[in-house]
């Protein structure tokens, strides 16, 4: 089968091409650019891309663009793996990334604080805020590994990831850079920490005033965020601010809303390394801690049989009625 004919199968089976030609091309670029659509030319720009990588590595050039030749001459992808898997194996590929955890060293929260407030509105969002903030520091202040991350990792989990409105991007940012701080498998520190932000987060009335000063709109009006989801945050804020969601105002509320996220994790890491906090086991609100007494587990890997299935630190209530009242 030819690739171009493989490919028709595999976008056949995961794809619903009913949509028109322009969509088609701007899909066919989104899903399968690597494979289907690149020219020679691009194949060989990447291929010499590698190879300049490769160098780096103390690879010889000659072999790599002799493998590149030979890959263009069988020109498929298959071969492109094979040629490019055996120039790789050799004995001088450096160490992947060091195992975590990796170091934190005390960070002033307010500068870590601002300066996800800043990338908000001059990046892209909530999920760069958080994550950015917190690795440029690491980066400047620790350097490697920190050096070794790319600065727009996070930048899918704008708008509740993608825009779904699923989780707070702020809090996703900050939750990968807490798993790499503080990951240990026989520790559940880091999912404890994890868990307690999200549901502080919950309770909170977004947004605080710390970032007053440096934003147009300061003392802007409060709500409870009800949950970590993106959208309740934000349709809660919006519908009792009575602002648009396209609006800078909402904008200015998401980015103080970045802003404290990161505020709290960093203060949170400053003292749970200088040993003075431990990190809160959940506990259920009142209003639902009869329902969680019945529909465990208490814990995120379920080490204890759960009655009456359910997983889950959100307010149950904000979904379901009460069906014991
Ligand atoms: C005394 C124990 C108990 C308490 C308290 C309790 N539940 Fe249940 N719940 C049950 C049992 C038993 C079922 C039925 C389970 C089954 O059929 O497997 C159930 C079923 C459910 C279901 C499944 C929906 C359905 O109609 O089948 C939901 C949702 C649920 N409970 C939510 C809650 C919430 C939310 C609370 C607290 C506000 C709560 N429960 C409190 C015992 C309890
Ligand atoms: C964001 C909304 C949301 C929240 C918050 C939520 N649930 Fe649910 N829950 C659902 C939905 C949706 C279903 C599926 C219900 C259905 O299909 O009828 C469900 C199903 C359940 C079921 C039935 C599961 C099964 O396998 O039978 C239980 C029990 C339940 N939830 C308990 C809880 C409890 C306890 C809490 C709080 C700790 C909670 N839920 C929080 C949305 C939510």
């Amino acid at each position: 089968m030819t690739l171009l004919a493989k490919l028709a199968t595999f976008r056949a089976l995961f794809f619903d091409d009913g949509f028109s030609g322009r969509e088609q091309a701007r899909q066919r670029h989104f899903c399968t650019s690597g494979f289907q659509t690149q020219s020679t030319t691009s194949i060989q720009m990447e291929v010499n891309m590698g190879a300049h990588e490769l160098d780096k590595q103390g690879l010889s050039r000659r072999n790599m663009l002799a493998a590149s030749a030979a890959m263009l001459a069988g020109g498929a992808a298959a071969g492109i793996a094979a040629t490019t898997a055996t120039a790789l194996a050799g004995p001088e590929m450096p160490e992947g990334a060091p195992p975590l955890p990796w170091k934190w060293v005390t960070l002033d929260p307010l500068e870590a604080g601002q300066r996800a407030y800043r990338f908000y509105l001059e990046k892209d969002g909530c999920g760069t805020a958080s994550y950015l903030s917190l690795l440029s520091l690491l980066k400047e202040k620790v350097g490697y590994p920190w050096t070794t991350l790319p600065d727009m990792m996070m930048s899918h989990a704008a708008a509740g990831y993608a825009g779904h409105g699923t989780l707070c991007g702020a809090l996703g940012g900050a939750a990968c850079i807490i798993n790499l701080v503080a990951y240990d498998p026989k520790d559940p520190a880091f999912r404890q920490i994890i868990d307690r932000l999200f549901y502080w987060y919950a309770e909170q009335d977004f947004p605080s005033n710390r970032f007053d000063d440096i934003s147009e709109f300061p003392n802007q009006v409060k709500a409870k965020a009800m949950s970590p989801l993106c959208h309740t945050s934000v349709s809660k804020w919006a519908m009792t601010a009575g602002a648009k969601i396209s609006s800078e105002e909402k904008k200015a509320r998401c980015a103080k809303v970045a802003g404290e996220v990161v505020y709290m994790v960093t203060q949170a890491f400053n003292e749970y390394f200088a040993g003075t906090w431990v990190p809160p086991v959940w506990k259920p609100s009142e209003e639902i801690e009869h329902c969680v007494k019945c529909h465990g587990p208490d814990d995120a890997s379920h080490s204890r049989p759960s009655k009456f299935n359910q997983q889950g630190h959100m307010e149950c209530l904000m979904c379901h009625d009460d069906h014991m009242a």
